[in-house]
């Protein structure tokens, strides 16, 4: 903020939190450059109102909230923060792995009321995380990152993916490539790293989590609104899977009622970037992609429709 503040004059919303869709249609025909974090949504009747802009700058890699056919037939470039995030976000889809097979939010609840009343050999059972399959949904950056870490678990990595990996990477991921049916059947644990798109939308719903097996794990680090959360919540109910650990849902920041209740699911509030350097970096690639296109240069991280 405080490096577009030096380049640019700012108006909006300049508080750490969401702005309201009404204050965003008022503000927006002033601006030149908007930028927009994933929980506003960009459309037609927003760039109706935006004679002047020229560029949406998405702070986040995901961009399913932006139309963007709509505003480059408007002549605005859209532009996202790729690559900086990464590793992070593949960091805390392994924190949501381990802290569902382990049950660790459960017993440090325990713990923290009072309620642990020692050691006994069939206390808060787990599953295994080494030495199992994981299955990969989606085999593209973040995928890959999370493909990495499950080597140093001795785990199997199976994926699907429309493009297969070179043969030198999936022999270093110890990764083979698979139909997404047979990946829901064989895997222990299922990670999503899809795009939102029309595609990819409630991609995991009733009929995927009757293939799962009854002991597997789903992690969702992507965006909620790939899997039917409905049918994952009576999935769970079920025993049709084991758990789920999930950081993004599909109307957030609301939740299904259902997950709430449920002690098998780990629930966070959508930090799969949210270190301190990440967020940082994301910003200043959201200053340099907005500066390179008010100077008339192409941006680093421009969205082709
Ligand atoms: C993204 O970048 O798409 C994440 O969901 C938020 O950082």
């Amino acid at each position: 903020m405080a490096e577009m503040a030096r380049r640019f004059t700012l108006i909006g919303n300049l508080a750490d939190r969401p702005v309201s869709r009404a204050d965003l249609l008022a503000q927006v025909p002033d601006a030149d450059a908007l930028t927009v974090t994933l929980a506003e949504t960009v459309d037609q009747e927003l760039l109706e109102k935006a004679g002047r802009l020229k560029v949406v700058a998405v702070y986040a890699v995901g961009y399913n909230n932006v139309d963007v056919p709509a505003a480059i037939a408007r002549g605005v470039v859209v532009t996202n923060t790729p690559d900086v995030l990464t590793e992070t976000t593949a960091d805390l889809a392994w924190g949501l792995l381990l802290a569902v097979a382990r049950r660790i939010p459960e017993g440090e609840r325990v713990l923290r009321e009072g309620r642990w009343e020692g050691w006994s050999p069939t206390q808060f059972l787990g599953s295994e995380v080494h030495g199992r399959v994981l299955g990969i949904i989606g085999m593209g950056r973040i995928g890959r990152a999370v493909a990495r870490r499950a080597r140093g678990f001795g785990m199997q990595v199976v994926y699907s993916s429309p493009r297969p990996l070179a043969p030198e990477d999936e022999a270093a991921l110890n990764a083979a490539r698979l139909p997404l049916r047979a990946l829901l059947e064989c895997a222990d644990f299922v990670s999503l790293h899809v795009p939102l798109t029309e595609h990819t939308r409630h991609l995991l719903g009733k009929d995927e989590f009757a293939l799962m097996r009854r002991t597997s794990i789903l992690i969702n680090t992507s965006r909620g609104s790939v899997v039917d959360e409905t049918a994952l919540v009576d999935a769970l109910r079920q025993g049709q899977l084991a758990g789920a650990g999930l950081d993004v849902y599909e109307h957030e920041p609301q939740i299904h009622s259902g997950l709430l209740g449920l002690s098998n699911v780990v629930l966070l509030p959508h930090l799969g970037s949210a270190t301190f350097d990440t967020r940082v970096k994301m910003g200043m690639m959201v200053v340099e992609n907005i500066s390179a296109v008010l100077s008339g240069k192409e941006p680093p991280n421009r969205i082709r429709a």
